[in-house]
């Protein structure tokens, strides 16, 4: 009888293409997907170590897995980040009762491994990290919507010190251009009309011959793709190609996600970021005054360890310079393994972590709230994603190009479509309006 797995994804959204892969190599190998915890044979947890709450949440989850099965043998496997974070740690430990571990690299092993674990009822572990592995022979498979995520290159060479990526996910390794673009290709013949291409050092990309700019060209002119988005770039390595690609193309959404991390020079460079806050500064000044309507998102630390009170205003100096659309806040968590881990006591107290994330998202609240205020009035090319329902009524919901969620009323139009939406209010996280013709 074939066995079922259900796969329970953690963290970023590259963890979420992961998981499209594991699943695609998994059922092309006889393994069928579980309806739910209960019916399944095999449970895999595709996991996060990139900060101590993610990791706690995956061991907690696998302890209420445990009740809710009351005894019901399963087999767990514990996949991505946490496995090659934690290694053999995670199998010694006998309370926790896990099978295998398997690493980002070593997805294509799993149905041996997987069939080897119920055979031989030993445990196994393969975290071994390749220079090479970029899973470009293999079509995920997709979850229906309107996105499609693209993994364009794996890994990073960065080595922030706080970062714990590239121990878990190892060195930096791109797809050939002409491989993504033929999975662009079918995935627009199925219907999705937005990818996203992800890399943890996304404009990085390179493939001998080509660079990240030319892959968005590319891209751009593949027919029913209607959008292209990217995360994560570097603000060290943002090249004059690339700023006037992402300007000029109108497929290119004007929406970069460009993680700041902390606005004070003696941090950065503790942090090993390879920028100043003023290279900071100048990059945004001169992608906002090339790229017209260009939304910034960000991503920040706090509390990195040594970072004063007076360091900190540097990082709430920038935000209130750059006015970023919406950031993604957290409090520093020492990973084992990391450079600051070996070199920087975690010496910033959790109460001085808190106030200051509280600071910068009040912050942050208040000026997503003046922006997206500033839309009121306008009228804003949407692509549909959903329908919603907002106050007991159906809405429609879909995102700007420069990423904001729009809510608008039922009309002519289905997911996938571009419609253009006039906006009449405004919240710190979302907009609202009415369908306005003629359709871009
Ligand atoms: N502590 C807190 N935040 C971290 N990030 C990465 N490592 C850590 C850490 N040790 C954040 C960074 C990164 C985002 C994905 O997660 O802001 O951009
Ligand atoms: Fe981590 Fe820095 Fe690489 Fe991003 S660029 S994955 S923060 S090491």
């Amino acid at each position: 009888m074939k066995k079922k797995i259900f796969l329970c994804t953690y963290g970023c959204q590259m963890n979420e293409y992961d998981s499209e892969l594991i699943e695609s190599i998994l059922t092309a190998d006889g393994f069928v997907l579980a309806a739910d915890i209960q019916d399944a044979d095999i449970i895999l947890l595709n996991t996060c170590a990139v900060r101590n709450n993610a990791e706690r949440k995956v061991f907690n989850h696998i302890d209420d897995i445990r009740h809710e099965l009351q005894g019901k043998p399963v087999y767990i496997g514990i996949l991505g980040c946490v496995a090659t974070h934690l290694k053999e740690q995670i199998i010694k430990n006998k309370k926790r009762k896990i099978d295998f571990v398997v690493g980002p690299d070593s997805y294509r092993q799993l149905p041996d491994i997987i069939r080897k674990v119920i055979k031989e009822n030993e445990k196994i572990f393969d975290v071994s990290l390749t220079t090479k592995e970029n899973y470009e022979d293999i079509t995920p498979t997709r979850k229906e919507g309107i996105n499609a995520w693209v993994a364009v290159m794996r890994g990073c060479d960065n080595f922030c010190t706080f970062c714990v990526v590239p121990y878990t996910r190892g060195r930096e390794r791109s797809r050939p251009m002409e491989n993504i673009l033929d999975e662009v290709r079918s995935l627009a013949a199925k219907g999705h009309p937005q990818v996203t291409f992800l890399g943890q050092n996304v404009n990085s990309y390179h493939d001998n011959q080509f660079d990240f700019a030319d892959l968005l060209e590319a891209t751009s002119a593949i027919e029913g793709i209607k959008r292209i988005r990217f995360m994560s770039p570097h603000p060290k390595d943002y090249l004059e190609k690339l700023i006037n690609v992402v300007a000029n193309n109108p497929k290119i959404c004007k929406h970069i996600h460009l993680p700041l991390q902390a606005g004070n020079d003696r941090i950065l460079q503790l942090m090993n970021r390879g920028y100043t806050k003023a290279d900071y500064l100048s990059l945004v000044d001169k992608l906002y005054s090339h790229i017209p309507g260009l939304t910034l998102t960000t991503d920040i630390i706090v509390g990195f360890p040594t970072e004063t009170d007076a360091d900190f205003l540097d990082t709430v100096e920038v935000m209130e310079k750059v006015r970023f659309a919406s950031a993604f806040i957290f409090k520093y968590s020492e990973r084992k393994g990391t450079i600051a881990a070996k070199k920087y006591p975690d010496d910033v107290p959790e109460e001085k972590k808190t106030e200051r994330i509280m600071k910068l998202n009040d912050l942050q609240k208040r000026i997503s709230f003046e922006k997206n205020r500033s839309w009121i009035g306008k009228t804003l090319p949407v692509l549909v994603e959903s329908e919603t329902i907002a106050k007991g009524a159906t809405q429609f919901q879909g995102r700007s190009d420069g990423y904001v969620t729009v809510v608008f009323p039922p009309g002519n139009y289905k997911a996938g479509d571009i419609v253009n939406v006039t906006i009449q209010e405004a919240s710190s996280h979302w907009l609202k309006g009415i369908h306005h013709t003629p359709d871009a």
